[in-house]
């Protein structure tokens, strides 16, 4: 029933968008996925600034911060919550999806309700990454404090619910990882310890070891369904596109497509060895997804693939755009700041990765 629910709201919303088609073929492709989908009760997300919802607001050491216009200018209400967009998240997009609830909130803060506890929460900080030393400079949590911070969360669900039904939310929830840009972006490319210590390949490779570790962790923390997100191409960000050609720069994309294939195989490691049994882990394709819609805008509705909608150099984000006008007409634009994708970029991109990927967690 709640499937059924979910898909004739689905069509309404479509119909209305005068997308009937569209809407049919929805239906269609979802009625598959649905019924293991809907036993899915809980999310919870770890990451870094493209699934941040707030956990940086009161932070006031952190630059990674958007709780201010133009931040949130298309969420509801126009609020400005912390997500790095114009509107919603990947996080909130994916609890959508799965028909559990429309916001995934920050777990740090304290506007808190039980049921949000019962059905998921965003560990996630602007800022972070899989590399310690990524997250010191950039006062965020880093992945370990993250995992902290999940063990803590664990803790207050078992004072409010009892253990029994705390090992059910944990066990049966669904866990995704968004982490990796700022290893390469800031750590690697920008600040010089790391570049005097590894070779771009072989950081990669230190990256790649402490993802694997992050998620065997989390793994043995209870986690037993673990969606694995890609890191993006970053070269074709804003901020990255190279200055007078603005072509996406293309050590960055390389890093990212070298990230991603060894994380494949490692991911397909995991599921073979099944350390705690009956886990399943998938790797999610934000890459070339991402990318799709740089390479064919016309396709999805989109004008502009290389500036964002509020500026294209590293300082036109976070803090440093605090109150700048952004532009007219965002749902031209896949990207909203110099970094962050846009609602309507990610809206079209979580519906693909959905479609893709999901049931391999199921
Ligand atoms: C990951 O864990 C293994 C086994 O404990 C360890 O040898 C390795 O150094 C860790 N990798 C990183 C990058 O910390």
């Amino acid at each position: 029933m709640a499937s059924l629910h979910r898909c004739l709201v689905t069509l309404a919303l479509l119909f209305l968008n005068l997308l009937p088609m569209a809407a049919l073929l929805v239906c269609a492709h979802g009625a598959a996925g649905t019924e293991a989908e809907s036993r899915i009760s809980s999310v919870f997300v770890f990451g870094d600034s493209i699934v941040d919802p707030g956990n940086n607001n009161n932070n006031p050491l952190t630059e990674a911060r958007a709780n201010f216009p133009p931040y949130g200018q298309d969420f509801p209400g126009g609020k400005a919550t912390g997500r790095f967009s114009n509107g919603k998240v990947p996080g909130d997009m994916i609890a959508s999806k799965l028909g559990i609830k429309e916001m995934l909130p920050p777990y740090i803060g304290d506007e808190l309700q039980i049921s949000d506890l019962l059905t998921g929460v965003v560990f996630a900080s602007g800022g972070s990454g899989y590399d310690p030393l990524t997250s010191i400079p950039a006062a965020a949590i880093s992945s370990t404090g993250q995992l902290e911070l999940f063990l803590d969360y664990k803790e207050r669900l078992k004072a409010l619910v009892g253990e029994k039904e705390m090992e059910r939310v944990i066990s049966e929830g669904i866990y995704f990882t968004f982490m990796g840009s700022n290893d390469i972006l800031n750590n690697y490319f920008l600040y010089p310890l790391r570049r005097h210590q590894y070779d771009l390949p072989s950081y990669v490779k230190f990256l790649v070891s402490s993802a694997v570790n992050f998620t065997m962790k989390l793994n043995g923390m209870g986690a037993k369904r673990i969606g694995f997100m890609g890191i993006p191409p970053l070269g074709c960000l804003p901020s990255q596109r190279e200055l007078g050609s603005r072509e996406c720069e293309p050590l960055r994309n390389q890093a990212a497509e070298l990230f991603n294939s060894e994380i494949t195989k490692e991911i397909h490691r995991l599921n073979v060895e099944q350390t705690v049994p009956g886990s399943k882990f998938a790797y999610f394709d934000i890459y070339y997804n991402l990318l799709d819609l740089i390479q064919r805008p016309d396709f999805y509705g989109f004008k502009e693939v290389a500036e964002g909608c509020c500026g294209s150099t590293p300082l036109d984000a976070a803090i440093f755009i605090k109150y700048h006008p952004a532009c007219p007409n965002v749902q031209d634009y896949i990207f909203w700041d110099s970094f962050h994708p846009s609602q309507k970029a990610y809206n079209n991109f979580i519906d693909k990765l959905h479609q893709q990927n999901m049931q391999e967690l199921m």
